[in-house]
């Protein structure tokens, strides 16, 4: 089989480098390193295969790399690419979905626990030497058990986290999607319902829709003005999904309690983000899907699918490109 040029844009987890050694030309540079960003634009007029995640892939790269067959992103999300032009290209695209769905929504069941529980602030409260009496009102957090859970986005992920709600923590579950979705839950535990409706009804309202054009933006001042005053939003799907000046307004005008926030416009959040610190949000940095074997498992799937594809064969997951 011929060997072909592949450029590793992330570090790969032992074993999964050898893999594609064996069959393939590597070369591994990170662009997102200024170290290696020259390795990594030298290595692209030869690349047949891409794999990496975490750096957006532009019009301007993809010229300059002519030979490129497949890209292999270590995620599921695909909005750091342009699928028109990938399926212009006729460029394959795969990523990991599948993979990764409980542990994202056991994270994100953590933030709706934690944000409503104050579970940070009451560990800084301890770690901080403050724990000299007993914990006041002032401490207290608000009750998840029972609560109602509004999910925007029902895809995988949506629906692991409605089953741990609705199953586990008997929540009334309401979920809002582009296209009908059956609950996948016993009947009455869960039920679709407008965007309207789930702001307006929900105490927790989490987010796991994919970053498309139709959903930038789409949690805003209006949006906020229908939530209730005790809600708290969940943020695990895409940060530019929500308007951070919004939300931060939100928060000043008590129209919603609290925000749990895995994902953000800019990432790493910058240092002078007034989310890093503000009292009412319980911010991660990007962590959904940050467990030992998720992460293995998804580099695992990231490296079948594009030695599949580099040999001629269906990927695991290639994203339906327009065409
Ligand atoms: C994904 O896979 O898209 C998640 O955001 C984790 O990176």
């Amino acid at each position: 089989m011929e060997r072909k040029h592949v450029v590793v844009y992330r570090d790969l987890p032992p074993g999964e480098l050898e893999r594609l050694q064996a069959e393939h030309d590597v070369t591994c540079a990170d662009p997102r390193k200024p170290a290696q960003m020259q390795a990594f634009l030298d290595a692209l007029p030869s690349a047949h295969g891409l794999i990496g995640s975490s750096y957006s892939i532009d019009d301007a790269l993809l010229d300059r790399a002519p030979s490129l067959e497949v890209i292999s992103s270590i995620s599921v999300g695909i909005d750091q690419f342009p699928l028109a032009s990938l399926g212009r290209r006729h460029i394959m695209l795969c990523h990991t979905p599948g993979v990764l769905t409980e542990s994202v929504a056991d994270f994100l069941f953590a933030l709706v626990l934690g944000s409503s529980r104050r579970l940070v602030e009451l560990g800084r409260y301890v770690q901080q030497g403050r724990w000299k009496k007993n914990l006041g009102n002032d401490m207290f957090g608000w009750d998840v058990y029972g609560k109602t859970l509004g999910i925007l986005g029902y895809g995988r992920i949506g629906q692991a986290l409605a089953r741990r709600a609705a199953l586990g923590f008997n929540m009334p579950v309401l979920y809002h999607t582009r296209r009908p979705v059956d609950s996948g839950l016993p009947q009455g535990r869960a039920r679709a319902a407008t965007l309207q409706e789930v702001l307006r009804q929900s105490d927790f309202v989490v987010i796991v829709m994919p970053l498309t054009p139709e959903t930038r933006g789409m949690i805003g001042p209006d949006e906020f003005a229908q939530m209730k005053p005790q809600a708290i939003l969940i943020n695990g799907a895409r940060g530019p999904i929500v308007q951070e000046q919004a939300l931060l307004d939100a928060l000043d005008r008590n129209q919603i309690r609290g925000a749990g926030l895995d994902v953000f416009d800019v990432e790493p959040l910058p240092q002078d983000s007034p989310l890093r610190d503000h009292p009412r949000v319980t911010a991660t940095p990007h962590a959904g899907s940050a467990t030992h074997e998720t992460r293995a498992a998804m580099a695992r799937m990231a490296v079948d699918n594009i030695l599949l594809a580099l040999r001629g064969k269906p990927p695991l997951a290639a994203y339906p490109l327009p065409t």
